[in-house]
């Protein structure tokens, strides 16, 4: 199934006299349980490129669709649902409310769809513990280290089953170690859960481990790297998510 569809994308900004084209005349697919890292020198337009995905930004011209609907057509209520339906967003500096749990954090996004709390609670939990956090329930973003604050922005945005998780440089905060076993965690959830992930990264060493890598060079998107899944693969992603 075919989640998003880039049809020759261009994105401009205008910067008083210059015009910037941050994207130029892409085409791009993401298929359900694609792991998709998206590099590229700094200015290249990674951060543009998963504006454009997530819908929080519209294209110069070029056909955007998601789940085969255009988005262009949608006005603002009908793109707030379909954001809310969607995506799940981790940010490259965690985004977690210090005053509140992981649990608690975690939890957030529930708050907008009416469940009962004791639902919210196992919900949040489970996230939790998919990224291997059960037993930091109790503690404070402080409290934690910035790997394990990352997996816990991870698990948030996994609690409201997005169909496509979006990441914007999720690894830039941490370390080595700690990069290497949030890329692992990533597909570890894809692998398992059939969960989609598009997200972008600087890091040549954790490229390596990704097996769809997309490069954007002043705009223009090519492929570097495409393995195709195992059969095995495949079907455990397709069962995890039908
Ligand atoms: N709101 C904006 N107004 C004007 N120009 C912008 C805007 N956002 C991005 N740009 C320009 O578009 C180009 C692509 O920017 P973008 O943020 O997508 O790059 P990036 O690959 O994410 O960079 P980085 O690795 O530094 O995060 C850059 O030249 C940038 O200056
Ligand atoms: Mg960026």
């Amino acid at each position: 199934m075919i989640l998003i569809e880039f049809e020759s994308v261009t994105k401009h900004y205008q910067l008083g006299e210059i015009e910037v084209i941050a994207l130029d005349n892409v085409n791009f697919t993401v298929r359900r349980g694609d792991f998709v890292a998206i590099t590229g020198p700094s200015g290249s337009g990674k951060t543009t490129m998963l504006n454009l995905i997530g819908c929080l930004d519209s294209p110069t011209s070029g056909e955007i669709r998601v789940l085969g609907q255009p988005v262009t057509c949608l006005d603002e209520k009908a793109l707030d649902t379909l954001r809310s339906r969607t995506y799940g967003i981790v940010f490259q500096s965690f985004n977690l409310v210090p005053v509140l749990t992981a649990l608690e954090n975690v939890a957030l996004p529930l708050h907008l769809h009416s469940l009962k709390s004791s639902e919210i609670r196992e919900r949040a939990l489970a996230a939790l513990c998919s990224v291997g956090l059960g037993r930091f329930a109790d503690f404070r973003p402080d409290q934690l280290s910035g790997g394990q604050r990352q997996r816990v922005a991870v698990a948030r945005a996994l609690v409201t089953k997005p169909k496509l998780i979006l990441a914007d440089e999720p690894t830039a905060s941490l370390d080595t170690a700690s990069a290497l076993s949030l890329v692992e965690l990533m597909k570890q959830l894809s692998a398992e859960q059939g969960v989609t992930f598009v997200f972008s990264t600087h890091d040549q060493r954790l490229l390596q481990h990704v097996r769809r890598v997309v490069e954007l060079r002043d705009g223009s998107l090519s492929t570097i790297r495409e393995i195709q899944p195992s059969a095995e693969q495949q079907q455990a992603g397709q069962s995890e998510v039908a």
